[in-house]
């Protein structure tokens, strides 16, 4: 089993790395492989194809495409690691999420939010837009506040965090077993 955590935020000076970072880290003991995902490496254009992602048979026409194509689909959970922008999901990852779609198919999901505010917002939106590649999104949830559990910038996050991760990599990677009979 292998579990991706996208870093979603292409911005420069993004501080989603460090956020992706610190989920990493919380992942090296688990028995499951925990990998990160840069988004912005891919360099993906915007979705402008005359073609449906879910009728393409994964060959989208663009090779930075197909090979986050073929990145993605290797995976058989992901933690979303997503930023809040307009009270809403950050463009740049939902793109990315709809220039595919059987790569994502009845895979497991979990979300860690960060912004001004936890970024909760984000999270209740994502839910029903992952709902329709028929993923399950799990309960456990991070959320950060660049307020309070940033200090100079730095994220310092509290030992409670460390106790939800937990929690959150042991559901997910249920889950993802789960959701992996389904696609057999
Ligand atoms: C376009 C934009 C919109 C934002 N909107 C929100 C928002 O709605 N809620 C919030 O809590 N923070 C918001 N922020 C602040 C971000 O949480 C903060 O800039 C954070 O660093 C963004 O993550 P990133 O650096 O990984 O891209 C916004 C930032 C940007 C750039």
């Amino acid at each position: 089993m292998k579990i991706g955590i996208v870093i979603g935020s292409v911005r420069d000076g993004r501080i989603g790395v460090q956020v992706a970072n610190w989920v990493h880290e919380q992942a090296k003991e688990r028995d499951v492989a925990y990998d990160l995902i840069d988004l912005k490496e891919f360099d993906l254009p915007v979705y402008t194809s005359s073609r449906v992602p879910a009728a393409s048979d994964k060959n989208y026409g663009d090779d930075r495409v197909n090979r986050w194509s073929g990145t993605i689909d290797a995976y058989d959970g992901f933690v979303f690691v997503t930023p809040e922008y307009n009270h809403g999901v950050p463009g740049g990852l939902k793109n990315a999420f709809d220039w595919i779609f059987p790569e994502w198919w009845s895979k497991a999901i979990a979300f860690v939010s960060y912004g001004a505010a936890f970024g909760f917002r984000v999270i209740e939106q994502w839910r029903p837009i992952v709902a329709n590649a028929n993923m399950f999104d799990i309960k456990a949830q991070l959320s950060f506040s660049t307020m309070i559990d940033f200090e100079d910038g730095i994220l310092t996050p509290a030992q409670r965090h460390t106790d939800e991760v937990t929690r959150l990599f042991e559901s997910l990677e249920a889950a993802s077993g789960a959701m992996s009979t389904l696609r057999q």
